[in-house]
This record gives structure tokens, sequence and C-alpha cells, in this order.
């Protein structure tokens, strides 16, 4: 849950290196470093803060000219961020220099040994321990760095990617992985190692992804040589090509990359259905699916896997599974299901949503279901992620990189995937009426008209912003498929604005929520004229009532709701089942403007990181 950059090869690094911090600040933003080989010596700086940061501290203390060079934005896990605790750590004898993305586990004894050999650790990192360990290997052992690193990372329990650069022999960079993503990129004379491709995508389209288990020895003019850590195996490398692009992956205009990927959601949920619904032939068509057609069918149970955002989008599908298809469906907290002894068997389809692929607990929860006998599906967005590639079979969400922390064009390429999965079981069951089959098809055909229109609320939503953009709490009420866009409102708000916010099904208020409602208290209800509609009016009057102040989301032309609510945010009309992808959106907008007034870093909100590669 750290970013990490390294290069080797003819250009400037740390322009390079600097850059790709940038671009990997997602993955972590409480402090940097960078190292830069001068060709004589290696030059370290590191600061607590942002990269910004970093490149002020550099243009003070450091000399930046050099060829080689790494970097790492750090999400602290041992040791609270600060100058000392960022990386990159160097050895004792300042020969070797590591930046490192994960968690060494077992650091505590290795850290008395080596104390015990006469080490000195500067910082309260686990990765300090790491770079001393190898450093005691080379010596011990006389051995160059590329054995030195594998025999240190064979005596590790734990998570990594790491990158590490050694002054006595200047012309290579080590890298490994297991746990946490790794590419390196290939270039004309020159490599690219990164936590993913974003820092090196307008040098090169060439990129290897190391597989767990495997490190890299990465040397100017030559080949990369790519090996098993634990038996030292040579494996032939696969060089893929990048479908990602420059543009992707910057603001285009917008304020935020949040903003920006708001208003990508007409597209990227198009791109999400493309060359899978023909909706006038009334064909779905996923390879994942067709290729595996009869495990779905002769499933017992879908168990869906996820975390935050990507497990309201397993809500959101076990409505439509259960509704469509009439699977049983279990929606499960990744985190708990890893450690809860759960009974799954073979006949059991587990299904893993997570955008980045890389999310540790869901990684965890799909091995343990493998493990078990069960059939598992991936829906990633990230192509050629961990997850994609421990799954047996699954579907890309095609939504193009999602840089800000707050999740929204995942959520809804999600659902767009887990529905097309649920109408194609739907048919080969003969669950739905061919009429329905149909409908739906066409329906969703016609999402991202109707994401577009909905993108219209944004100065509505803005301006209902300003109003409560100091509340201290809000309540965020839905019912059947839109309890789960009430929990991913909330959650919306709370990550990015910090504002304590709840989500409950508008009918379990009664239960308990209700006692916090007064005049001061703002409520959103999702109320679209689909679905439950009177049963929802009759939770708006209760808290009316109670003098809640009612926000509610309504279908354009309600009238009912608009007398009684406070403000309302009409959006189109689509069938109660499609309804959490238009729903959703002025939630978005809403808690995107709040944080905007309260004057939160949107992109980048605190304590928290876009992938989370630990447990
Ligand atoms: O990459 P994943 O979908 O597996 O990530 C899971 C959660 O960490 C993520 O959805 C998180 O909750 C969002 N950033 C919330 O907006």
């Amino acid at each position: 849950m750290c970013g990490i950059v390294g290069y080797i090869g003819h250009r400037e690094a740390y322009p390079i290196v600097i850059k790709g911090l940038q671009r990997l600040e997602y993955r972590g933003y409480d402090s940097a470093g960078v190292m830069i080989y001068d060709g004589e010596d290696v030059k370290v700086c590191k600061t607590k803060g942002k990269v910004v940061d970093l490149e002020a501290k550099a243009a003070i203390e450091m000399k930046t000219g050099g060829t080689i060079g790494i970097g790492h934005t750090r999400w602290a896990t041992h040791g609270v961020p600060n100058d000392v605790n960022s990386h990159p750590h160097v050895s004792n004898s300042g020969d070797l220099v590591i930046i490192h993305n994960g968690i060494i586990e077992n650091y505590a004894p290795l850290k008395e040994e080596l104390i015990k050999r006469g080490y000195v650790f500067h910082s309260d990192t686990d990765t300090e321990v790491l770079v001393n360990l190898i450093e005691e290997i080379q010596k011990n052992e006389n051995q160059k760095l590329g054995k030195a690193v594998q025999i240190a990372l064979n005596q590790v329990v734990g998570a990594y990617a790491i990158a590490v650069f050694d002054k006595k022999n200047p012309t290579e960079i080590v890298a490994a992985r297991l746990g946490s993503p790794l590419a390196i990129g290939i270039g004309e004379g020159e490599y690219f190692i990164a936590s993913d491709a974003s820092p090196f995508i307008e040098y090169t389209s060439n990129a290897v992804y190391l597989e767990d288990g495997e490190m890299a020895n990465i040397r100017l003019h030559k080949k990369i040589k790519v090996r098993k850590i634990q038996d030292d195996s040579l494996v032939d490398p696969y060089i893929q090509e990048l479908q990602m692009n420059l543009e992707q992956i910057e603001k285009g205009g917008y304020d935020h990359f949040m903003l920006k990927e708001i208003y990508e959601q007409p597209s990227v949920i198009k791109d999400t259905y493309r060359g899978r619904l023909h909706a006038n032939e009334g064909i779905i068509q996923m390879s994942g699916i067709e290729d595996n057609l009869e495990k779905f069918l002769n499933a017992d149970r879908i168990i869906i896997v996820a975390c935050g955002t990507s497990w309201h989008a397993g809500l959101v599908a076990e409505y439509i599974f259960e509704e469509f298809a009439r699977i049983p469906v279990e929606v499960e907290y990744a985190s708990e299901f890893r450690y809860r002894n759960p009974i799954i068997n073979s006949r059991d389809v587990v299904i893993a949503i997570s955008q980045s692929g890389e999310t540790a607990d869901t990684m965890a929860a799909i091995k343990l279901a493998k493990e078990n006998g069960a059939f598992v599906f991936g829906v990633c967005n990230v192509v050629g992620s961990s997850i994609s590639r421990e799954s047996h079979a699954g579907a890309y969400t095609h939504a193009g990189p999602e840089i800000g922390v707050a999740s929204t064009k995942a959520f809804t390429t999600q659902i767009t995937v887990l529905t097309m999965i649920a109408l194609r079981l739907a048919k080969a069951k003969g669950t739905m009426s061919l009429s329905d089959f149909h409908m739906y098809l066409q329906e969703l055909e016609l999402i991202p008209e109707k994401v577009k229109e909905a993108l219209e609320t944004n100065d509505r939503a803005k301006e209902i912003a300003a109003t409560f953009k100091d509340a201290p709490n809000c309540l965020y009420l839905g019912r059947g498929y839109n309890f789960p866009v009430a929990l991913e409102g909330a959650l919306k708000l709370k990550e990015i604005s910090y504002i304590h916010a709840e989500g409950y099904p508008a009918a379990e208020m009664k239960h308990g929520p209700i006692a916090l409602i007064d005049e001061h208290m703002p409520v959103v209800v999702i109320a679209p004229k689909q679905g439950h509609y009177d049963k929802i009016v009759s939770n708006i009057q209760e808290i009316k009532s109670r003098s809640g102040r009612i926000i509610a989301i309504v279908t354009k032309g309600d009238t009912q709701v608009r007398d009684l609510a406070d403000y309302v945010i009409e959006i189109p009309e689509t069938s109660d089942a499609l309804s959490p992808l238009i729903t959703t959106i002025p939630l978005q907008l809403l808690s995107y403007h709040i944080a905007v007034l309260r004057e939160c870093n949107v992109d980048q909100p605190r304590n928290l990181a876009k992938s989370v590669t630990v447990e």
C-alpha cells in the first residue's frame, strides 16, 4: 500500500521518478523519498509529506543528476510517518538502498538477531531490517546482490514489492514481489520499475508483471532475468502490451480525478458492455461466463467477497442475482470471510469483486475459496492484477484507471458487469421471461444516456452541498436495490469530507437511528418511483414529523416527495433493478462538492490509500 518507482537507463532518472511517484500517490501519501546514483555515490532525500514536499526538499538538499534512481511514496504500516521512517532505507554500510511496499511480519526477531551482530537501526520500519539482512548475507556469504536478496526473501514472512540498489555494482536494480504488485517497463536501453504501469506509460508500452514469488535482475544493456525466489528456477518473462494511455491518467481539465471519474461514467459503462451486450439481438456474451456456464448453473450458491465500495456493488448484485437468476447469494466482507472458518465447497461459485485487483483481504479470501475447491470468478478493473490472475476466470470492468481514492466509476461498472452476468444466467436458467430479458437489455443499453442526464444534477448537488457542508452527521436511507446505494453514499461522504455518515435500510430506521433525527440532522433518502415507493414515502413522513431535514433523490416529475422533502434532486426513470446505476450519481456529486467546500483533499483523503494491499 505504498508506491514504488525505479529507473535505470540513459535518461535523467530524477524527473522520471518524481513524476512516477506523483502518479502513484493514490497508493499512499504520508511521506516520500528518492535515491539517485550520480555515477559515484548515492544521494538520498526523504521527507514526511507528499511528493511536492519531497521536490521542495530535494531542490535544496540534493544534486539530482544521474541515470539510476528509485523512489517511494508511503502509507505507513510500521512506524509513524516521519522523515526517518520514509523510504528509501540505506543499509549500515551505506552501500545498499531499498524501497518496499508491503509488510515484513517477522521483522522483530530478524532485527534482534541483526542488533546482536552489531547493526544499528535508525527507523522503526520493517524495511530497514530487510535491507540490513540483505547486507549481512552479502557480507557473510560473499554473495552478489541478486543472490543475497533471494536468500533474504526466503527468510522473511510477509508481503513485499521491493527494488534494491547496490552502489558496489551500480548497473543493476534487483526487484521482487510477493503479495504486492510490481511492473517492469521495458524500453530501448532502459528499464522502469513501478507498482503499476502509470509511471512509465509515455516511455514504453511493453511491460512484464512479476508474479508472486518472482524476482528480477534488471541490468543495463542486458535482458532482464526473472526467477522464482523459492527454488531459483528461471522464468521466461511474458512481455505484455499495455492498454493504458497517458490521457487516461491525467485530470483532463477537471479540478480533481474524482470529478473526472464521475463524469467518465457514461462512457466507461458503455466500454463495460461493449461487445458483450447486444440488445437488438437479445444476446449477452461474456467469454468468462460462456466458458464456465455449467459451473454457474450447477452452483448451490454464489458467495461474493469484496471490501468497501466493491462490497456495496456485491450487495446490489445479491439482489439482482437472486431476483433474476434465482441463485442464492451470500455477500461477505473478505476480511471477515478469510478468518471465520467459513463453509465452502466445490459446488460454490465465489465472485471476488475488486477495482484494483490487489486488495489483500480479497486476495486471501479467494485463495481460501480455491483451497476448498470452489470456482473463483474475478470482477476486476485493473488488467493483469493479482486477483484477476489468481481467479479461475473473470470479467474485467474496463473502467480505465481510477485514481481518486473514492471509488465512483468502479462501482457503476462493477454493477454493470454483475447485472450482465445475472441476465445471462437468468436466460440460461429460464428464470426470467423472454420479454423481461429483452426489456432489461434495452434498459441497460440506455443507462449511459441516463447517467449523462443524472450528471446534469451537478449544480443542484452543489447548491445543496453549500447548505449542508457543516453538518456533523448525515443519514442515508434506501430500500431494496437502493439500500446498498445508501451505504455507498454514506461511505463517499465520510471518506472524503470526514463528516460522520451512516447508511441504513429505510425501514430499519425505526429500530434505532430514528432517535438521531432532529432539526439538525440531514437525511438523504433515495426514493425513485420504481421499487418500494409507497413505503419510502411513509419513511419520509416519519422523518418529517421529527423535524429531520430531507434531501430526496426522486424520479423526474415526482410531486409527492417534492411536497415533503426540503430538497429534491431529480433523476431519470429506469427499472428498479438498474436504478442504483442512476441514483448513485447525485450522491457522488453531493459528497464531492461537500468535500470541496470543506477544503478537504478530495483525491487523497487523510489516512486512506487507493489499494489496500495490507490486511
Ligand atoms: O480495489 P478494491 O475494489 O478491492 O478496493 C476495495 C476498497 O478498498 C475500496 O472500494 C474503498 O472502499 C473505496 N476507495 C471507497 O471509495
